[in-house]
């Protein structure tokens, strides 16, 4: 008993002593004047809660247990789609004196208007998810986001291949032409896609951008490409929402679980089309260590530390620069994988085996 308190006092005197030793260095002023050994505020900017649910329900509170757990303080807020409000939230971080701010930016311009302030006033940066092109983000944390592509597009031909179809025309909705990984997606997913067109095997179909990944959108064009091409026989959707709304249009055309449809982002909505048979797959991308990896760095400038965790780099496409990254991996999910995201705790069983998904679950293992 006398041991473990005495532990726990020395535990604390060390990381008192390692604090007020990072508090010296000069790399860790935080603009505020204060020159002292104070662990400085982190800002967080998340991008919307209706282009994937993941902003809602998964990056904020992965985030904000990471930042708790470091007894960092957080400021982590949401810009609703709102460019303008994106603009004013940042304002509002910057001159409350945060030291780093971690953003998704809703687009490259106005993500970089954003960088370009804090960096003018002394604020470390970080790209986190979506790349800023051109906004030289000290730091950038996402998954390989041709390689989510690539799974996309695996996926389809596996689920077509299963179907045994015969010349499938395939219909494409990419993700918004504003955001950096959509075009990573595509690159990926077209990668598998393409040489399937160019020998014949598969038939390119309609292939169109969401606007902000907008799945009310995402609904109207699918069902525009539906009517002008009855026989689509395959969807590559960009993520879990594009492809719920084209599987809405596929079951008033009653043709939902005759088309593959693909996903990304292993919502709970997206894991229960699959195990309903109407989705072909989806992506998990590990939200959690994606959160972990960001705050991770945060953290260690909040303290007035180097971090030393972003080995990685990725080479802006238009400054041609490298940003120190981290890159996680990203799975391919299927209904023989439902199961692992929800032993990775990412999604919980009560969440996803609702009565209409009991016998499915099941069925797939989840118990
Ligand atoms: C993210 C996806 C998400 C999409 C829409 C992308 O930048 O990587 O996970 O589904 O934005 O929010």
């Amino acid at each position: 008993m006398r041991k473990g308190m005495f532990a726990l006092a020395a535990v604390g005197l060390l990381a008192t002593g390692s604090i007020a030793a990072c508090g010296d260095n000069d790399d860790s002023d935080t603009g505020s004047g204060s020159g002292t050994s104070a662990t400085g505020k982190v800002g967080v900017i998340l991008p919307d809660t209706k282009s994937s649910a993941r902003w809602a329900t998964a990056d904020v509170k992965y985030l904000k247990a990471a930042f708790d757990a470091a007894g960092v303080t957080a400021d982590i807020q949401n810009a609703q789609g709102d460019k303008t409000q994106f603009q004013t939230i940042a304002d509002g971080m910057i001159s409350s004196g945060v030291k780093v701010l971690v953003i998704v930016n809703l687009d490259s311009g106005t993500g970089k208007a954003v960088l370009d302030k804090a960096k003018a006033a002394g604020i470390a940066t970080i790209d986190y998810d979506r790349l800023t092109l051109n906004g030289g983000a000290d730091y950038y944390v996402s998954f390989d986001n041709v390689k989510v592509g690539e799974l996309q597009g695996q996926g389809l031909v596996d689920c077509l291949t299963a179907n045994k179809a015969v010349k499938p025309v395939v219909a494409e909705l990419n993700g918004s032409p504003t955001d950096n990984n959509a075009t990573l997606f595509a690159q990926g997913y077209n990668s598998v896609l393409d040489p399937k067109y160019a020998d014949g095997t598969f038939v390119k179909g309609p292939n169109q951008d969401v606007p902000d990944w907008d799945n009310a959108q995402a609904g109207t064009i699918f069902e525009q490409m539906l009517t002008s091409n009855k026989s689509i026989k395959g969807v590559l959707a960009a993520n879990d929402g594009l492809g719920n709304a084209a599987i809405s249009v596929l079951k008033k055309n009653k043709l939902n679980g005759q088309v593959p449809v693909t996903g990304q982002d292993a919502t709970v909505q997206g894991l229960q089309n699959i195990l309903a048979g109407d989705q072909c797959m989806t992506v998990y991308k590990a939200i959690k260590k994606e959160a972990d990896a960001a705050s991770e760095l945060a953290i260690a400038i909040a303290k007035g530390q180097k971090p030393t965790s972003a080995t990685g780099k990725v080479t802006d496409p238009e400054s041609k620069k490298d940003v120190a990254s981290v890159l996680l991996t990203p799975q391919s999910i299927t209904k023989a994988n439902v199961k692992d995201v929800v032993a990775d705790g990412f999604v919980t069983k009560d969440e996803l085996c609702t009565a209409d998904f009991a016998k499915a679950c099941t069925e797939a293992g989840i118990s």
